[in-house]
């Protein structure tokens, strides 16, 4: 069933919980997180990216997401993620996706806040909630691994994030405290003094960017510290690579279709254990 994002953010606060945010690019992956949802009866989120249009359109496989959450008896959200740009975003939601973001983090102050603002204007109309971001993240949504080195230059200040959030409405705050998109190439060093701090200024729930590849311990105290969705895609997508490898490398296999089963089925246990990282309560 889809419910809203706000009743998804309900669910993560009353469980001191986080919320699986998962990029659904292709379509083994999509399939594999509708499983896990299925068997553990959490919200999850069901993403995704305008960068990642150059694997599959919205269009395309958007219309499957919306359908398979709508049909299962687990709680999913299908949300636009990074959109970036007022038209994009409108498409997902006239598809039936019922939660955006808008990334104008590369843009200026300024520049971000108007165009945040323009599409908070365009989804609340529609009931929908709006992610938006401030501060910049290295790395890109592509697992891209040439990059992935933290910046601490680039970390969301606490003050820009209140002028933000009460200037432009959204609903949750993507912030910059430590996390990379793609691979890491250094181990992770997250700022948790900062994300306190930022959810306080903000006041609204933080979403973690460049999620995947974290400790379960970074994640129980990122969650404790106020994120409360976890974007999540480049190690699932790894996770599926390294499983077909062998397969692919096998004569006895003859047809794709063995390597997309192996795909799904390895990327359902990893999204399993994201999953539970993410859903053990603070007070357990
Ligand atoms: P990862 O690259 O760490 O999986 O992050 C994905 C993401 O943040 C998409 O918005």
């Amino acid at each position: 069933m889809l419910i809203s994002m706000k009743e998804a953010y309900a669910y993560a606060e009353q469980n001191e919980c986080g919320l699986a945010a998962v990029n659904t690019p292709f379509f083994e992956l999509l399939l594999a997180a509708i499983d896990v949802g299925e068997e553990t009866n959490t919200p999850i989120i069901l993403s995704f990216a305008q960068s990642h249009e150059k694997y599959v359109g919205i269009d395309e496989i958007g219309p499957a997401m919306v359908t398979l959450a709508e049909r299962s008896s687990a709680p999913f959200v299908v949300h636009v993620d990074h959109g970036e740009d007022i038209d994009y975003i409108a498409r997902g939601l006239d598809m039936g996706f019922n939660s955006c973001m808008i990334d104008g983090s590369l843009l200026p102050f300024e520049d971000n806040v108007e165009v945040t603002s323009r599409v908070v204007q365009m989804a609340h109309e529609r009931g929908v909630a709006v992610e938006g971001e401030i501060g910049a993240m290295s790395g890109n949504e592509n697992g891209d691994p040439s990059q992935g080195l933290a910046d601490a230059s680039l970390y969301t200040t606490p003050e820009e994030a209140a002028e933000f959030v009460r200037r432009t409405g959204v609903d949750s705050l993507a912030a910059s405290f430590g996390t990379v998109h793609g691979l890491y190439r250094q181990k992770p060093n997250l700022d948790y003094g900062l994300i306190a701090e930022l959810r306080n200024a903000a006041g609204v729930p933080l979403v973690m960017h460049g999620g995947s590849g974290l400790s379960i311990k970074e994640y129980r105290e990122t969650i404790k510290q106020g994120v409360r969705k976890v974007n999540y895609y480049t190690y699932a997508a790894k996770a599926a690579l390294e499983a077909v490898r062998p397969l692919a490398a096998d004569d006895e296999t003859f047809v794709f279709s063995d390597l997309a089963a192996r795909a799904r089925e390895a990327v359902r246990e990893d999204i399993f254990a994201f999953s539970a990282a993410l859903n053990q309560t603070l007070a357990r």
